[in-house]
């Protein structure tokens, strides 16, 4: 526990309560009080009547001018006598409630409850004339606030120098988090105190293509717990950054206390603000049950309703991709030699010498598409199918790649009326390689020629730093980009699945055609430096609380050594894990990221992934532990079939599955898949069993995880 000093102590006695305004959660659980001390803005929050944040300030500063060169030249002490964080007397204050339910396009459930009661405070400076509101909505599962920028005549364009939003809790906790970074959120996860993030953080980054570390500082979301008898399990993130950078969280380890640290650009401001404008919610959701922190669709329902017009062409896809192999360097990108100096416009590249080994060849995707059609697949990805990946990786070259080009050995006309023959859709691949400049000047001749061959979904990339220089993949130009994009490809009634952008807040509502990002560390990291065994039992916590994640699981042949000899590279988990997280994790955009060879020798095991389903009518969270293990079951769209699954982390696990949650009196088949029991996730993964079950709501089945180990199970009435 933190000690008052005795200023604090009497500032409390003198201002604490008396001009205190208090909002209840609606099912009372909650409460926060807002008040000023000598005109600073804070607030704080209860749960059960325990203090879950002490009182924490709120505010921004901001530059004096709003047409700024370089941060650095221009921001003056003189300054803060601009910034909107002191000074300020409450003119208004204004309370709303709202109880709605609403239905994602795609989703986890087939409802999503929208409850909460509302504080609005209007605070004026006096000195500055300037008004914001702070916008408070306190809902059962936890609190978000924001900052909200009215248009008025002293307050009409600013930029943000920083904004100090703190969370400020009274006691140590166990926290997951990774190291803060402008570019990149491909970190491994760290669990240690609070307390103990400063001295473990400078061993916690390892390098990436693009990166612009922010020392002492961690990523959002962050996931928190209060230990002990009754334990308390917090969730620190944001939702809706639209028009806004993305922000960390930077750690003051001494006092538990956590402050936004908004994403600069190369000029060092943070934000440019027109009126009216408001700020993302910063968000906190707390729950004595690691399940229902899970659960939460709090950062959802901080985002707005979609404006899309139509939003059929929005589907569940399940996909296979000419993909694993380039990652694992089994074949390439490039057509021609790597390391060719290309230029597109230029480079006639059917006379390029081939490097033998490109990927994206006629026959190997007439291949894919046969093995993706008769296992019931709607997608196959293919990358590498278009001119410039010669030198695009490391070179911050502008003008990589047109994304209209493909290489002479990929016929994409034939290819496409191959793939539809047989009633698979390709999935269109744009890397960038971080150039959004030329991807904007590009796209709408992209969308053109997807629309001509009928490519319903696109993934994008942006491997390396961002072009415009200076620009970082979590900055507001480059956020406004991403959604710019997802808003383009609505026009040609596309679906995006991004890579490397920014961490998704529950934009999806808004953006139902946004159906996927990566925006962490997936299963590709298990071919450049591995994941951790405990990795996927913290990205629900963490990544997900915001959206789906493209991790393209589905990795049979774990063991790298395989494909080449004496190679020390493995997937870090056992062959029923990987069922497993088709379940655990939530993926509308699914993907069955091993080679086809791989799933041949195992076509009953593949039989999981074959029947499972991407889109649900219902979620529930079984069991759950950050950084141990999570169990799901999920109940498929518009059937009454579920599936569940159960991972854990480096440790074996026993879990029973209790099975109450299917409707009584009737029948079900379920059809099992375990780890065998010699099964290991580094002596022998592809060990597993697979058994068929009568079962009803009664019954009872426990399974013996081994390390790194997972169960799956599909359940369907017997008719
Ligand atoms: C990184 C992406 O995450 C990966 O999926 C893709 O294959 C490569 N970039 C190449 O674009
Ligand atoms: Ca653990």
């Amino acid at each position: 526990m933190k000690k008052m000093t005795i200023g604090a102590f009497l500032l409390t006695m003198m201002f604490g309560g008396a001009n205190a305004q208090s909002l209840k959660s609606p099912d009372g659980k909650f409460e926060m009080d807002f008040q000023l001390k000598q005109g600073v803005p804070y607030y704080n929050l209860k749960f059960n009547g325990k203090t879950v944040v002490e009182d924490s300030k709120l505010g921004l500063r901001i530059f004096k001018d709003s047409s700024i060169k370089f941060a650095s030249e221009i921001a003056k002490p003189e300054d803060a006598q601009f910034d909107l964080n002191s000074g300020f007397t409450k003119t208004a204050e204004k309370k709303d409630s709202k109880n709605e339910t609403w239905q994602p396009i795609l989703g986890e459930k087939k409802n999503y409850i929208n409850h909460y009661n509302e504080l609005a405070v209007t605070l004026n400076q006096s000195s500055t004339d300037r008004s914001i509101v702070v916008k408070f909505r306190l809902f059962n599962d936890g609190l978000g606030f924001r900052y909200e920028f009215p248009q008025q005549k002293n307050l009409n364009y600013f930029v943000i120098r920083e904004e100090d939003s703190e969370i400020d809790f009274p006691s140590d906790m166990k926290a997951w988090w990774m190291v803060a970074d402008y570019d990149s959120q491909e970190y491994k996860y760290q669990e240690t105190k609070v307390s103990e993030i400063p001295s473990r953080w400078p061993q916690a980054a390892d390098a990436n293509a693009s990166q612009t570390l922010i020392k002492d500082a961690v990523q959002s979301p962050l996931m928190l717990k209060v230990e002990g008898k009754e334990p308390l399990y917090i969730n620190v993130a944001e939702a809706a950054v639209l028009d806004y950078p993305a922000s960390h969280l930077e750690v003051d380890a001494k006092n538990f206390k956590f402050k936004t640290h908004l994403t600069a650009d190369r000029q060092g401001a943070k934000g440019y603000m027109q009126t009216p404008m408001v700020t993302p919610w910063r968000t906190i959701i707390v729950a004595p049950k690691a399940e229902d922190v899970m659960d939460s669709k709090m950062i959802f329902n901080l985002n707005e309703p979609t404006k899309y017009t139509d939003t059929s062409y929005i589907k569940p896809t399940k996909y296979m991709g000419v993909w694993w192999e380039m990652i694992i360097g089994k074949s390439q990108w490039a057509y021609g030699q790597p390391e060719s100096n290309v230029r597109l416009g230029e480079t006639d590249f059917t006379k390029l010498t081939p490097n033998g080994n490109h990927g994206a060849n006629n026959t190997k995707v007439k291949d894919y598409i046969d093995f993706a059609s008769e296992n019931g697949f709607q997608g196959l990805l293919i990358e590498g199918w278009n001119v410039g990946w010669e030198d695009w990786f490391g070179r911050s070259k502008e003008y990589v790649f047109d994304f209209i080009t493909p290489y002479p050995d990929f016929d994409i006309k034939m290819l496409n009326e191959y793939a539809h023959s047989k009633g698979i859709d390709l999935i269109m691949h744009h890397e960038t390689s971080g150039s959004a400049t030329n991807y904007e000047r590009w796209a709408d001749k992209a969308f053109q020629l997807m629309n001509k061959y009928g490519y319903k979904s696109v993934k994008t990339g942006y491997v390396g730093d961002i072009i415009p220089r200076g620009e970082h993949h979590y900055s507001q130009w480059t956020i406004n980009h991403y959604y710019r994009i997802a808003e383009k490809a609505n026009e040609y009634k596309i679906m995006v699945n991004s890579h490397e952008s920014v961490r998704p807040t529950g934009e999806s509502r808004t953006y139902p055609n946004y159906i996927s990002a990566e925006a962490a560390r997936g299963t590709e990291y298990e071919a450049f430096g591995g994941n951790n065994p405990d990795h996927q039992t913290i990205l629900p916590f963490t990544r997900w609380m915001g959206g789906s994640m493209d991790y393209t699981p589905g990795i049979f042949q774990t063991k790298l050594d395989y494909y080449f000899h004496g190679d020390k590279r493995f997937v870090k988990t056992t062959l029923a894990k990987q069922l497993a997280l088709y379940v655990t994790m939530y993926m509308p955009l699914q993907m069955a990221a091993d080679l086809p060879e791989n799933y041949k020798k195992h076509m009953d095991a593949f039989q999981f992934i074959k029947d499972v389903a991407a889109d649900w009518d219902d979620t529930k969270i079984l069991s759950a532990e950050p950084g141990d293990y999570v169990v799901t079951a999920r109940k498929a769209k518009g059937t009454e079939n579920w599936f569940v699954g159960g991972i854990t982390d480096e440790n074996k696990r026993d879990y029973t599955v209790d099975f109450s949650f299917l409707d009584k009196g009737k029948k079900y088949e379920a059809i099992i898949y375990e780890d065998g029991k010699d099964a290991d996730y580094i002596d022998n993964p592809q060990s597993y069993n697979i058994y068929k079950k009568q079962i009803t709501s009664k019954s009872k089945i426990n399974f013996k995880m081994v390390r790194s180990g997972g169960f799956a199970i599909s359940v369907k009435p017997v008719k």
